[in-house]
């Protein structure tokens, strides 16, 4: 069990351009799955690689338990990097491909093959070592890539975006692949992703970059509950914004004042944040006294599943609200409707550049 820290962790590639990565503290726990999110370019596989000894930082440092390891070279670190593209050796056998590890470290023939038959069980790809990559899927070669990097029992798993050249239901499989073998093995893992519904759907935490910059290290629910900046809430989007001023837990606004005790911000000029998930329609003419009301008029309406999808102007708002298709079936376009806002699900942050 390892833990991974960096301090201050830079990388620039020329002085003249913006860093790749800019001073980033960041703390991985033992045994945890980490995922690093954020848009191409933000500098997700640069980070991977300074881990991995791959690449030198230009400035900071990188301590597995404490112990810096700038300087230990890759193959001495105990961290493995997979990569988007397997990167196998394509004249191997999967045998091959997978024992290498082993083999690089001498250890005897017999070790190697039965190691090799554990790790193609552990990825669920029994039986394929005779085979050449080309003659597996794409997903069966990462499971091969996987086990390559498992073999050697590192401390330290990095995926670089591993299930991004998979299609969409290979890659639900493999997220559970991923998941499993990380817990089983209890094995730190930093896992890369652009997509924010994967570090979500498969993260213990997730360390959001933009430009080098972390922007905000959290658990997942708080990317949507708790978001540091606007930025970050579009970047996980589907939430609604109202800009105004917050002053007393109360957000002054154009469509009302409404309280919301759960700030990133003390005062000032701040941006709403109204999950559409937890807005709720109002039907009781009792509940319209209570705070945090507002009334609009429907403007459209979408069935997503199990979810009504729906727009509500209000004032020069829209408001988007999900709800249960039996909630609105009986409303119209056109029709007023009450909603409003249980103050425990507001947030408020700082209104930011897009705001
Ligand atoms: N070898 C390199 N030389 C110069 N610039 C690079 C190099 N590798 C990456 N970069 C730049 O560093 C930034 C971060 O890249 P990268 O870490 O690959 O981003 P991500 O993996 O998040 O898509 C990008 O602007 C990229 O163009
Ligand atoms: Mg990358």
């Amino acid at each position: 069990m390892t833990t991974v820290r960096l301090s201050g962790l830079s990388k620039f590639f020329d002085e003249k351009s913006a860093p790749a990565v800019n001073a980033l503290d960041l703390e991985i726990e033992s045994g945890k799955l980490t995922a690093l999110l954020g848009p191409s370019g933000c500098g997700k596989t640069t980070t991977m690689k300074m881990i991995a000894g791959l690449l030198s930082p230009t400035d900071g440092d990188i301590s597995f338990d404490g112990r810096s390891i700038i300087g230990v070279p890759p193959e001495d670190r105990g961290a493995v990097m997979v990569f988007q593209n397997y990167l196998l050796f394509p004249y191997m056998s999967v045998a091959d491909n997978v024992g290498f590890g082993l083999k690089m470290r001498k250890v005897d023939k017999g070790t190697i093959k039965a190691r090799v038959s554990e790790m193609l069980d552990l990825v669920q790809l029994p039986g394929v070592e005779d085979r050449k990559p080309k003659q597996l899927s794409g997903g069966q070669q990462q499971r091969v890539a996987l086990a390559r990097a498992l073999v050697v029992e590192p401390k330290v798993l990095l995926l670089d975006e591993p299930l991004s050249n998979l299609d969409a239901h290979l890659r639900d499989e493999m997220r559970e692949l991923v998941r499993r073998i990380q817990t089983e093995l209890d094995i730190t893992t930093i896992f890369v992703t652009h997509d924010q519904e994967e570090a979500v759907v498969l993260a213990d935490r997730i360390a959001l970059l933009f430009d080098g910059e972390l922007q905000q290290f959290d658990e997942p629910s708080a990317f949507y509950e708790r978001p540091r900046s606007v930025e970050v809430a579009t970047f996980f989007g589907g939430t609604n914004f109202v800009p105004g001023t917050y002053e007393n837990g109360r957000m002054q606004t154009s469509i009302g004042s409404f309280s919301a005790p759960n700030s990133a911000i003390e005062q000032g000029a701040a941006m709403l944040s109204i999950r559409p998930e937890e807005v709720r329609i109002v039907t009781d003419e009792d509940e319209r006294t209570y705070e945090n009301f507002v009334t609009g008029t429907i403007r459209s309406r979408v069935y997503v599943g199990r979810f009504a999808r729906f727009q509500v102007s209000v004032g020069e708002h829209r408001i988007e609200v999900f709800t249960e298709p039996g909630q609105v079936k009986n409303f119209n376009d056109g029709d007023a409707v009450s909603l409003s806002f249980d103050p425990d699900s507001l947030w408020v942050m700082e209104p930011g550049t897009t705001g």
